[in-house]
C-alpha cells in the first residue's frame, strides 16, 4: 500500500465520530475537502474492460472539475473522459473521471499513477499497480460480498466493520472482487447521497484501486431524481462492460477471466418486492431549490420490476446459450442483488420474480453457481434444478401457493457438488453494513427450514401511524428444503473462490469455495444478544468444491 493510499484511506473513515446527523456530517464533508485542489483525485477504483486479459478501466472523483485529468502507465499518458453527474436531491455536481488502459498483457502486473493538472499531489500522485487476467484455462482466485456501506457511522446502516471488509479482500490477495449490490445505502441518506458516495469511494480505494471490483445495482442503489431507473450515481461512478442492449448500459454486463463466464444482472428489474428508494413520511422528501424537482410526498416509491421490458431477459439467455457453446468455458457464474433462495427470516428472503424469469434459464444452461446480497448473512443452498410446485402456503391464509420452490437434487452436504447437475445459490449480504441479518426461519409446525417469499407486486400502504407509510413484507412461506447450510455466528464474512482448470483430460476442473467469517461482529446478534463490535479477524466457516465435467 502507497502512502498515498494510506492518506485516502483515512480521509474515508476521518469522519467516523465526527458528525452526529447526516445534514452536519454533509456540510463537514464538503468543508473537508474545499481546502484541496479541485482536481485531486479520490475514491480511485478499477474495474475490467471488456477482455479483463488486456484492459482495465481507472475510475475516480474529484471535489471539483480536474484540468487535464489523465492515467500515466508506463510512457503512455491516457486522458480521462469526464462523466459529472448532479444530484437530484441535493443539487450537488459530482464530478467523476474514466480512463480506459487497453494494450495490456495477459496475467501481468502494471504500475499506474493518477492525477490532473490541478491536483494537490501532482508532485507525487497517488499510484498503485493491478494485475490483468490470465489468458486461456489457468487457475485465479476472486472474492465476493455484497452490502458493504461505509465505515462513517453518521449514514444510515453503515458501520465500521467495512473497513474491515475492504482490508479483508485485499489479505486474500484476489484477482478482483464481485461486490453484489447494496454498496452504500446512499438512497437511505438522500439529502447526503455524494457525501455516502464520497466516504464509500475513500473506503474501497484501500483495494479497488489494485485490483478491480466488479459491482450489480442493489435495491439501495436506485435514487429519486437520478435517471430512469435512479442509477446515475452508480452509473456515473462505474465504467462496465458493454452489453449493447441500447438504453440499458451498465445495468447488466458480463465478462470472461480464463475458463469462467461472468454474469452479472440487476434484479431490480424482475423482483416482486418493492424495497427500493421510498418516502415512509410524515415528512415528504423536499429537494433543494435548484433541482427543480417538486417535493417526493409519504408513500412514494420507485418501483422498477419490469423496466427493461424483457430486454435484460433476452440479453440473458443469449449470453448464457452463448457461454455453452463455447468449447473454452467450463463455468458460468453468475451476480445479483436479491435471493431466488434465502432463508432469513429478519431479512427479506426468496423473491418469486427472479424464479419465474431466471431461474428455468439457469437450469437450460447449467448456470454453476449464482452469488447474491441483499439478505445480511451467509447461506448456502444445495444444488438445486427445476421446481416444486404448489410447496407454498400465504403467508395470511395459509392458503396454498405455487412458490416454484427450486428442487435440490441432492440433500447429502457432501462438500463436493456437481453443478452441472444443479445451481448453487450463495447468500454473500455479509460485507459490513450495521443490520446483520444472521436469524433464519424456521416451520414451527414440523422444524424443517423455513423461507419467506414475495409472490406479489408490493406497494407501500399507510401504517397505524397517521402519515407514515410502510411497505409489505413477504406474502408467503414455504419449507426451504433447498437450504444446506446458514450461518447463526455473525452476519460478517467474505467467500474465497479458487478456481481450478484442472491439469489434464481426466482431472475435472474444480473451484474451491471457503466462506470466512467475522465473529463477534455483529453489533447485536439477533440469534444471542450477545453484543459485538467491528472486528478485523476473519476466520473459516466452511470449505467445500465445486466439480463439472470438462467441456468437450
Ligand atoms: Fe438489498
Amino acid at each position: 500500500m502507497s502512502r498515498r493510499q494510506v492518506l485516502a484511506g483515512a480521509g474515508g473513515t476521518g469522519l467516523l465520530a465526527a458528525a452526529a446527523s447526516p445534514a452536519k456530517a454533509a456540510t463537514q464533508a464538503r468543508r473537508a475537502r474545499a481546502g484541496r485542489g479541485g482536481g485531486t483525485p479520490e475514491q480511485i477504483h478499477l474495474t475490467w474492460s471488456e477482455n479483463p486479459a488486456t484492459g482495465v478501466v481507472v475510475s475516480w472523483a474529484s471535489p471539483g472539475q480536474a484540468r487535464r485529468p489523465r492515467v500515466r502507465i508506463g510512457q503512455r499518458v491516457i486522458p480521462a473522459e469526464p462523466r459529472p453527474y448532479t444530484d437530484g436531491i441535493s443539487g450537488e455536481t459530482v464530478w467523476t473521471y474514466h480512463a480506459r488502459v487497453g494494450g495490456l498483457r495477459p496475467g501481468a502486473t502494471y504500475a499506474y499513477a493518477v492525477t490532473a493538472d490541478n491536483d494537490s499531489d501532482a508532485a507525487d500522485p497517488f499510484s498503485a499497480t493491478f494485475r490483468t487476467a490470465p489468458a486461456g484455462r489457468a487457475p485465479f482466485r476472486f472474492t465476493s460480498f455484497g452490502d458493504l456501506a461505509t465505515p462513517n457511522t453518521a449514514w444510515v446502516l453503515s458501520y465500521g466493520q467495512s473497513a474491515y471488509a475492504v482490508e479483508a479482500v485485499e489479505s486474500f490477495e484476489p484477482l478482483f472482487h464481485l461486490l453484489n449490490g447494496d454498496l452504500c445505502y446512499a438512497n437511505l441518506n438522500p439529502t447526503a447521497q455524494p457525501e455516502v458516495w464520497r466516504d464509500f469511494g475513500n473506503n474501497n480505494q484501500t483495494s479497488a484501486a489494485s485490483r478491480p471490483w466488479m459491482p450489480c445495482p442493489g435495491n439501495h442503489e436506485v435514487e429519486f431524481c437520478n435517471g430512469p431507473q435512479g442509477f446515475a450515481s452508480y452509473l456515473s461512478r462505474y465504467t462496465l462492460p458493454e452489453n449493447r442492449v441500447p438504453g440499458f448500459a451498465g445495468r447488466w454486463y458480463s465478462f470472461r477471466v480464463g475458463s469462467v463466464l461472468f454474469v452479472s444482472l440487476d434484479a431490480d428489474d424482475v423482483i416482486y418486492q418493492d424495497a427500493a428508494a421510498f418516502v415512509a413520511g410524515p415528512a415528504a422528501l423536499v429537494p433543494a431549490a435548484g433541482t427543480g424537482h417538486p417535493a417526493i410526498e409519504p408513500g412514494t416509491s420507485f418501483y422498477l420490476r419490469g423496466y427493461s421490458g424483457g430486454a435484460q431477459t433476452g440479453w440473458l439467455e443469449r449470453t448464457l446459450a452463448a457461454g455453452r457453446r463455447d468449447q473454452t468455458v467450463d463455468w458460468i457464474i453468475v451476480q445479483m442483488h436479491q435471493c431466488a433462495a434465502s432463508s432469513s427470516s429478519t431479512g427479506n428472503g426468496s423473491d418469486l420474480g427472479i424464479r419465474q424469469e431466471w431461474l428455468p434459464l439457469f437450469d437450460r444452461y447449467q448456470v454453476d453457481l449464482v452469488l447474491c446480497g441483499h439478505d445480511h448473512d451467509y447461506e448456502r443452498s444445495f444444488p438445486v434444478r427445476g421446481a416444486d410446485t404448489d410447496a407454498g402456503r400465504e403467508a395470511a391464509t395459509g392458503a396454498v401457493v405455487n412458490t416454484l420452490r427450486p428442487h435440490p437434487v441432492t440433500t447429502t452436504d457432501s462438500g463436493v457438488f456437481d453443478t452441472s447437475r444443479g445451481t448453487v445459490h450463495l447468500i454473500l449480504g455479509c460485507g459490513g453494513t450495521d443490520a446483520p441479518l444472521d436469524e433464519y426461519g424456521t416451520d414451527t409446525a414440523d422444524g424443517q427450514r423455513q423461507a419467506k417469499v414475495f409472490t406479489r407486486a408490493g406497494q407501500p400502504v399507510p401504517s397505524s401511524t397517521p402519515g407514515v407509510f410502510t411497505r409489505a413484507a413477504a406474502d408467503a412461506v414455504e419449507d426451504a428444503i433447498w437450504s444446506a447450510k446458514r450461518d447463526t455466528v455473525t452476519g460478517y464474512g467474505i467467500a474465497v473462490f479458487d478456481v481450478d482448470p484442472g491439469s489434464g483430460f481426466d482431472d475435472h476442473p474444480s473451484i474451491k469455495v471457503t466462506h470466512y467469517h467475522a465473529v463477534g461482529a455483529d453489533p447485536v446478534n439477533p440469534a444471542t444478544g450477545d453484543k459485538g463490535a467491528p472486528t478485523p479477524d476473519y476466520t473459516e466457516f466452511e470449505t467445500f468444491t465445486l466439480v463439472r465435467p470438462r467441456q468437450q
